[in-house]
C-alpha cells in the first residue's frame, strides 16, 4: 500500500485512546490473576532508629490473614548495596515511612485492618531532616544525576564580579515536590517454579527486571515484567522502588499465589521518591552594555543518608549563556529522609527557575528588555564544552514567541497595567533540555506474507503517546500504512528497551525501529513479496557518531500573563504560551499534549506544589491531593504550545530531540517574572502563594 501523506509529524489520534476511554486498557493492578492475595505495608513510625519488637500475633489471628512479612522472615537479598531497595534485611529504620514489613490477606480491607493490629516498638535515635545552606556538614557528591561533574569553574568569577558594571547576588529556593501520577504505583508479583512474574506500573520493564535480578541474585531470564499501559510516572516509576521488592518478597512467602499491591496516595509520599528542595545562590555580573561577564550558581540540596541522589540543578546554567567567568557547584545535606529521585526534568526544572528569574532581575538592572538581554548573551558554541551546537534556536523562539504572545505591547515598568483590582503583568523565561541517549534498545520487525508487519520492543507508554508515535515511526520507515503495523511493547519477553526517562523514549526506541526497518529492506527490498515463512530482522539504536563532537539540546521560550489581586494577593495565570525548538516533531497531537502537559506541571510548581515536612517526626504532612495541591483545570487559562521548524540531522536518524520534559522547564520562572511585572514584588521562593505579595 502506498502512503500519500507524510506520517511523521501528523497529528494522529492515540491508537490506544479508545481502549483507555472504555476501560479496556489494562493497567498493572488490573491484570487478572487467579486467587490473588493482597498486601498492605507496615511502615516505620519513627524517622531513625530500629525496630525492637514486631508482634504480629493479633494480626495473624484475624480471619483471612495469610502471612505477615517482617525482617525476621524476609528473604535474604543477594545484593544489598542499594539501601533503598534492600528492605527488611535488618531491624534498622532510616526514614519515617520506610517499609518494616507487610500483611498479606485474602482481601485488601483485611490486610489493611490487620496491619493496624501489628504491635511495633522502636528504639528511637535523634533524627535530622532539615535542609538549610549553613550546615557545616554539607558534602560534595561524587557526581550529579546524569553523570555530570559536581563542580565546574572557568576564569575568575570573584574578580569579574568585583569589576562588573552591574551585579546581582540573590538566593532562589524551590521546595520538596512529589510526583503524583494519576495511577498509583502498583505491583502484582507471582512466584512459580523459581520464576518471578511482575505486573508492575513502570517506565521501563527491562530496568525493573535488571534491578530485581541483581537484588534477588537471579538470572534475568527467570524474571518476567509486564506493563502495557501506565497512568503517568514523571520519573517516579523510572526505576523500581521498595514496594516492588516488598511485593516480590511477600509473594515468595505465599508462592504460588500472586500478591497485589497498589500504594495509597499517602504511601506514595513516603516511598517512591521526590524532587529535592533546592537552595540556589546565584551571582551574575554584567558590563555596561549588558553582556554577562560572570555567572555563578551554587546549589545546596538534600539526599538520603542511605543512598546518594544529587539533582543536577546547576547543570543547565553551564550551557545557557555566554560569559568568560563561570562557576557551578552542588552540595548535599545527608538527611534521615527518603531517597530523592527523578521528577520531570530533574535538575533542569528547579535550576532554570533560579537562573531564569536571575536573568529577569539582571535584565531589569541593566535597563534591557528580558528577551533582548537573553539574545545579547547568546553563546556561539556550548560554553560548557566548547563544542558547536547540533542546532540551537533559543533566540528564534524568544523573538518569534514574543511576537506571537504580544510581548512588545507591554510597558516595561512594574505595576503599569491593571484590570480593576487585578494587577496585570507579563513574563518570559527560557527553556532547555539536553538530548540524552540511553543505551541498549533493540527492536524486531516481522514481515508477513499478508503484507502486515509486527514490531516488537520492550518500550513503555507512560501516557505520552508512545504506542502511537512508535507505530507511526515504524510505518513511515517501512513505507506502509499504520494499519499494516501492529506494535507490541511493555514486556520483557520483547527485545530489550531502555526506560521512558530523560525524554529519550521515542528517540532511542524509534531509532532502533528505523534501524530494523532499514535492515529489513536490505534483505527484502520494497515491493518484493514476503516469503511464506515471513522475514524477521532485529535492529538496534545506532551509536551516534556526533555524540562527542556536538552539544545537543532543545530550547524554548515561555511567556506568561499573570494577574495578582491588589488586595488579597491571589494569583491567576490566564495565559501561557511556549514556543520550542525540538528538532522534528513526530506526532503533532500527542507531542503538543506533552508540551502543554509539561507547562501545566510547571504552572502547578509555580503556584501550588509543596511537600511540607514536619521536622519533629520527619514525614511529609501534605500527603494527599487535598493537602498537596496540583493544578486543576480551573487554574489553567489560555494555554498553548507550538514549535518552530528545526532540522537537526545530528541528534539521531529521526531528527527528533525528545519533548517529555522540555515543556516544564522555565514555566515557573516565566510566571514569577510576570508576577514581578504585575506587582513589583520579586518572589524568589516557590510556590508563589498569596502571602508573598502582602
Ligand atoms: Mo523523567 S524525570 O526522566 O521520567
Amino acid at each position: 500500500m502506498t502512503v500519500t501523506t507524510p506520517l511523521i509529524g501528523a497529528p494522529i489520534d492515540r491508537i490506544d485512546g479508545a481502549d483507555k476511554v472504555r476501560g479496556r486498557a489494562q493497567y498493572a493492578y488490573e491484570h487478572p490473576v487467579e486467587r490473588p492475595l493482597y498486601l498492605f505495608p507496615l511502615q516505620a513510625r519513627i524517622a531513625l532508629g530500629r525496630v525492637t519488637t514486631l508482634d504480629a500475633s493479633a494480626a495473624l489471628r484475624e480471619q483471612g490473614v495469610v502471612a505477615v512479612l517482617t525482617h525476621e522472615n524476609a528473604l535474604r537479598l543477594a545484593d544489598v548495596s542499594d539501601a533503598e531497595l534492600a528492605i527488611l534485611q535488618s531491624p534498622d529504620v532510616a526514614f519515617r515511612g520506610q517499609f518494616i514489613g507487610a500483611v498479606v490477606a485474602e482481601e485488601p480491607e483485611t490486610a489493611r485492618r490487620a496491619a493496624g493490629l501489628v504491635r511495633v516498638e522502636y528504639q528511637e535515635h535523634p533524627h535530622d531532616v532539615d535542609l538549610h545552606p549553613a550546615r557545616p556538614d554539607l558534602v560534595t557528591p561524587g557526581e550529579v544525576n546524569g553523570g555530570f561533574a559536581t563542580d565546574t569553574t572557568e576564569g575568575d568569577v570573584d574578580g569579574a564580579l568585583a569589576s562588573a558594571a552591574v551585579t546581582l547576588d540573590a538566593t532562589y529556593t524551590t521546595p520538596l515536590e512529589h510526583n503524583n501520577p494519576l495511577e498509583p504505583h502498583a505491583t502484582i508479583a507471582r512466584w512459580e517454579n523459581g520464576e518471578l512474574t511482575l505486573h508492575d506500573s513502570t517506565q521501563g520493564v527491562h530496568w525493573v527486571r535488571d534491578a530485581i535480578s541483581g537484588l534477588f541474585g537471579m538470572d534475568p531470564e527467570r524474571i518476567h515484567v509486564v506493563c502495557p499501559h501506565v497512568g503517568g510516572g514523571f520519573g517516579s516509576k523510572g526505576l523500581p522502588h521498595a514496594h516492588v521488592v516488598l511485593t516480590a518478597m511477600a509473594a515468595r512467602l505465599v508462592s504460588p499465589r500472586p500478591v497485589k499491591l497498589a500504594l495509597t496516595r499517602q504511601q506514595m509520599f513516603d516511598v517512591v521518591g521526590y524532587r529535592t528542595g533546592t537552595i540556589q545562590h546565584i551571582r551574575l555580573g554584567c558590563d555596561s552594555r549588558g553582556h554577562l561577564t560572570a555567572i555563578s550558581h551554587d546549589v545546596v540540596e538534600q539526599t538520603s543518608r542511605i543512598k546518594e541522589f544529587a539533582e543536577q540543578t546547576a547543570v543547565p546554567t553551564r550551557t545557557m549563556y555566554a560569559a568568560p567567568n563561570r562557576r557551578t557547584t552542588h552540595r548535599l545535606a545527608r538527611l534521615d529522609v527518603p531517597v530523592p529521585t527523578w521528577m520531570r526534568a530533574p535538575g533542569e526544572c528547579p535550576g532554570m527557575f533560579g537562573l531564569e528569574v536571575a536573568m529577569d532581575e539582571m535584565a531589569i538592572a541593566c535597563g534591557l528588555d528580558p528577551v533582548e538581554f537573553r539574545a545579547r548573551n547568546e553563546p556561539d558554541t556550548d560554553p560548557a564544552t566548547g563544542r558547536p551546537f547540533s542546532s540551537r534556536h533559543l533566540v528564534d523562539c524568544l523573538r518569534e514567541g514574543a511576537r506571537r504572545f504580544g510581548w512588545y505591547d507591554r510597558a516595561p515598568a512594574p505595576r503599569s497595567n491593571r484590570d480593576g483590582r487585578w494587577l496585570v503583568g507579563t513574563g518570559v523565561a527560557a527553556s532547555t533540555y539536553p538530548v540524552f541517549s540511553m543505551p541498549g534498545s533493540r527492536a524486531t520487525i516481522q514481515a508477513r506474507p499478508d503484507g502486515r508487519y509486527r514490531v516488537l520492543i520492550g518500550a513503555a507508554d507512560i501516557g505520552t503517546g508512545a504506542w502511537t508515535a512508535l507505530t507511526q515511526i515504524a510505518a513511515d520507515a517501512l513505507g506502509v500504512a499504520m494499519d499494516d503495523v501492529s506494535l507490541s511493547i511493555g514486556d520483557t519477553d520483547l527485545p530489550y528497551a531502555s526506560g521512558a526517562g530523560g525524554s529519550t523514549g521515542i528517540t532511542c526506541w524509534g531509532s532502533a525501529i528505523v534501524d530494523a526497518a532499514r535492515g529489513l529492506r536490505e534483505v527484502l527490498p520494497a515491493g518484493e513479496p514476503v516469503p511464506e515463512e515471513g522475514v524477521e530482522v532485529t535492529g538496534r539504536l545506532p551509536k551516534n557518531p556526533h555524540a562527542g563532537r556536538l552539544a545537543m539540546h532543545s530550547f524554548g521560550a515561555q511567556f506568561a500573563e499573570v494577574h495578582v489581586h491588589a488586595d488579597t494577593g491571589e494569583i491567576r495565570v490566564p495565559r501561557l504560551f511556549g514556543l520550542f525548538a525540538l528538532g522534528r516533531m513526530i506526532n503533532a497531537k500527542t507531542g503538543r499534549s506533552q508540551l502543554i502537559g509539561g507547562m501545566t506541571m510547571g504552572l502547578s510548581m509555580a503556584l501550588h506544589e509543596h511537600s511540607v515536612v514536619d521536622r519533629r517526626f520527619g514525614h511529609v504532612v501534605t500527603r494527599d491531593l487535598a493537602e498537596y495541591h496540583v493544578a486543576s483545570n480551573a487554574d489553567v487559562g489560555r494555554l498553548d504550545a507550538d514549535w518552530i521548524e528545526e532540522d537537526d540531522p545530528y541528534v539521531n536518524p529521526l531528527g527528533s530531540k525528545g519533548i517529555g520534559e522540555l515543556g516544564i522547564v522555565g514555566t515557573a520562572a516565566a510566571i514569577a517574572n510576570a508576577a514581578y511585572h504585575a506587582t513589583g514584588v520579586r518572589v524568589r521562593d516557590l510556590p508563589i502563594t498569596l502571602d508573598k505579595f502582602l
